[in-house]
């Protein structure tokens, strides 16, 4: 068997011990910038960029899942290595902190780590910090689209979610639990955005054509069903200067399994580096290993649709368009071009490559298939429920 072409920077992680470890902070100097359902996110006040996010798992016992969460951010920074300015780029894993093994671990975590503590208390991933977005973009988004009396709960705006294929009320009025952290940009709010900040922000064709390369890059490089994968806008210094970036997080839904959280139980669909081993009879892994990869293809297409609102929808023509195109020739030259470095597709692979190509391209279009097939019966289902008197933004 030969060395793999590449050589992932997270495999010798763990052999060292930690550099940069939180305990040298003073506790005053941490603060909150996003939490979700598995993490809370905590980074240090004085870098405000180019610094270390820490992802401190809520759960005690989650080494595993954050373990696995580490190679796939690892793994898929490999595919987003990317100078177009509307490609998604993926934050770089710095280490992985497992508490020691004697340590008694609490249910839950202070809001703020005792720095006393030689490391955060529970399991924690330290990854790169995404930017925030600029100060005037920030209170601009305010300004537009959050109702005078809701603007004292708002919270700071970092990053903000990139949720094209859905329509969010004008105004938002009130901030419920899901708006802590990323608030959203959906395709209206993005092109009010960018009449003031052309100079910042990419056309939105391009973000939906970005969004399509990621996705062919999460579904057929990285092998991951993109599950509660996170698209934001956030910045990056270019030079001197800071630009908008569009930015991909949290994998901790895609890879790994924790035998205590069944819930946060979830597979590779593919398996580990599948264009590197396309000599093998069977692509398909995990959840969907008794799938052929058009069946498989097919479930990962209601994944999009039914839970994962970021990406455009087949109805929305332009933008569809636009980010099917960018994924299917994403796919083709994933399976044909010698990416960096050069022989990712190593010459023995040839014959594998050639018999799996057309049956890989098969299952591309029968995904999109798949996600117009849903997105048609949904427009029918609501078309027909306004109908019967339902309010139209239903
Ligand atoms: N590397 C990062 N840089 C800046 N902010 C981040 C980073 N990672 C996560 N965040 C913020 O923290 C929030 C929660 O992190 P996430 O990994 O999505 O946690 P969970 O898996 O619990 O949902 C994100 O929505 C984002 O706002
Ligand atoms: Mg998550």
């Amino acid at each position: 068997m030969s060395s793999p072409p590449f050589q992932s920077a997270f495999e010798h992680l763990n052999e060292h011990e930690p550099r940069e470890g939180p305990s040298r902070l003073a506790r005053d100097r941490l603060e909150i910038i996003g939490e979700g359902s598995f993490g809370r996110v905590y980074a240090y006040v004085e870098y405000p960029w180019s610094a270390s996010a820490y992802k401190v798992c809520i759960y005690p016992d989650t080494v595993a899942n954050l373990l696995h969460e580490a190679k796939i951010y690892d793994e898929l920074r490999m595919f987003t290595i990317d100078n177009d300015p509307s490609a998604f780029i993926c934050p770089m894993v710095k280490q992985l902190h497992k508490p020691p093994q004697d340590q008694r671990l609490e249910a839950t975590i202070d809001p703020i780590p005792d720095p006393a503590m030689d490391i955060f208390p529970h399991p924690t991933l330290q990854v790169s910090r995404v930017p925030a977005l600029p100060v005037v973009l920030q209170q601009h988004y305010h300004r537009l689209f959050v109702s005078a009396n809701a603007q004292n709960q708002a919270p700071t705006i970092r990053l903000l979610g990139l949720y094209l294929g859905m329509q969010f009320p004008e105004k938002i009025n009130e901030f419920p639990q899901e708006f802590i952290c990323d608030l959203p940009l959906d395709y209206y709010r993005y092109a009010c955005l960018r009449e003031t900040f052309q100079c910042l922000l990419p056309p939105v064709e391009c973000i939906a054509q970005g969004m399509g390369r990621l996705l062919a890059r999460m579904h057929w490089g990285v092998g991951i069903d993109a599950r509660g994968v996170k698209l934001v806008l956030g910045n990056r210094f270019v030079g001197d200067e800071l630009m908008c970036q569009c930015w991909v997080l949290d994998f901790n839904q895609v890879g790994g399994s924790d035998p205590h959280h069944a819930d946060l139980q979830c597979h590779r669909w593919l398996v580990y580096r599948p264009l590197e081993d396309l000599r093998l009879d069977k692509l398909t892994d995990g959840m969907y290993k008794d799938d052929d990869l058009v069946s498989g293809a097919k479930r990962l297409a209601l994944i999009i649709s039914r839970q994962e609102f970021y990406y455009p929808r087949p109805h929305q023509t332009q933008l569809y368009w636009a980010f099917k195109n960018a994924y299917m020739r994403e796919v083709q030259s994933l399976l044909q071009r010698p990416i960096t470095p050069p022989d990712l597709f190593l010459t023995e692979n040839l014959a594998g490559a050639k018999r799996w190509a057309p049956v890989i391209t098969q299952a591309a279009l029968a995904f999109f298939q798949e996600l117009e097939a849903d997105d048609d019966e949904k427009c029918r289902f609501y078309r027909s429920a306004m109908c019967e008197g339902y309010p139209a933004d239903w």
